[in-house]
């Protein structure tokens, strides 16, 4: 069983934020962050919440697909900046978008995790239980990030993607996997209150995490670049084997928006046309999960998904996470 995209829609803050805003705040440059990252500018949110950009992103989603909130039965929302520890955004969003019975729930897979979402989804398309899904990614990574951290601000923004999956007869092949192994390479720490029986600080299991500053991504910035460039070709040609395709009967590549260079690293080993590899840091940065349903929004806007289309979307993140997923548009 395959699955169908219905409905694609997207949300970004109006607020731009360029590589020369961030050079009068940090020791930075334009050139810098153009020349090893390929951003020249983010939107970051001055007021919105995650799930409110969610439910934008979604209500034009379901417009696009052309259904209401009654034909969905099950919400999935994918973050790592919600706007509360509960309920999770993918009730907040329900009740914004009027749903008296959809299930509704979020997962946390960093920056796979419309990846993720999307595998889930499938899964519970096939069983039979449910006929339309509701994959929302929404992000405000400027809530974690320190803006006196040269080495992380300058990378992420914010935005949400939402996609209406359903039931359909095309090809589909999805490789996920983890290494939680590296899960203190990607960190952001939570602040705890402390209940009256605490007798000492909590402590993680790295020293080194203890020192990090709570609420602000920490990175080791070169560790999660190597993961990345070498994960993203293997994943993806992973995914295509078991799907039984060649990269040149692939229409399309959506990898997720980390680093420029750490796309072109990952196409030196896959060599796809420069036409088949979607990339759309230059505007937006790293929104984590948000940058493939995005841009699968642009692309959809733009008139560059027909029928049939065989689609890749491929991601990694902190966790570590990764995952590919192979399907027809
Ligand atoms: O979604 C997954 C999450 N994250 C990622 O995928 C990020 C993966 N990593 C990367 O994209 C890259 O490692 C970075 C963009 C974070 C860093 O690029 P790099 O080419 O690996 O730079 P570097 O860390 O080796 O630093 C080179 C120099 C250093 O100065 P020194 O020690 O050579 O004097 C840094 O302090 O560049 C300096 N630097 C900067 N300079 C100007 C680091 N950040 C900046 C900055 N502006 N923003």
């Amino acid at each position: 069983m395959g699955i169908k995209i219905t409905g694609v829609g997207h949300y970004v803050p109006d607020f731009i934020v360029t590589n020369d805003d961030l050079a009068k705040i940090v020791d930075t440059s334009d050139d810098w962050i153009t020349q090893r990252t390929g951003i020249k500018r983010r939107r970051i949110a001055t007021g919105e919440l995650a799930y409110q950009m969610g439910a934008k992103a979604a209500k034009e989603a379901l417009k696009d697909a052309g259904q209401s909130i009654d034909d969905i039965d099950m919400i999935l929302v994918s973050t790592i900046t919600p706007d509360c520890f509960t309920p999770s955004i993918a009730c907040l969003i329900g009740n914004e978008l009027g749903t008296k019975t959809a299930v509704a729930m979020d997962l946390n897979a960093a920056c796979s995790g419309y990846i993720y979402a999307m595998d889930i989804a499938r899964n519970f398309l096939e069983t039979g239980a449910y006929r339309n899904i509701l994959i929302v990614s929404t992000e405000i990574i400027s809530r974690v990030i320190d803006y006196s951290d040269r080495t992380t601000c300058v990378l992420f923004g914010d935005g949400a993607g939402a996609t209406v999956v359903t039931r359909s007869n095309g090809i589909y092949s999805s490789s996920l996997g983890g290494n939680p192994s590296g899960a203190y390479k990607l960190f952001a720490k939570m602040k705890h209150h402390k209940n009256p029986w605490s007798l000492a600080q909590e402590n993680y299991e790295m020293d080194k995490v203890n020192d990090f500053s709570y609420g602000h991504i920490s990175m080791e910035g070169e560790e999660i670049f190597k993961f990345a460039a070498l994960t993203l070709p293997k994943v993806v040609q992973s995914v295509l084997k078991q799907a039984n395709l060649t990269l040149d009967e692939l229409d399309l590549l959506v990898p997720h928006q980390a680093n420029i260079r750490i796309l072109q690293a990952a196409n030196r080993r896959l060599k796809l046309p420069e036409e088949k590899l979607y990339v759309g840091i230059e505007d937006y940065g790293n929104i984590s999960s948000a940058c493939i349903p995005l841009g699968l929004w642009h692309l959809k806007k733009e008139g560059k998904l027909k029928n049939h289309d065989k689609i890749c979307i491929a991601g990694f993140g902190a966790g570590l996470t990764y995952g590919a997923i192979v399907f027809e548009w």
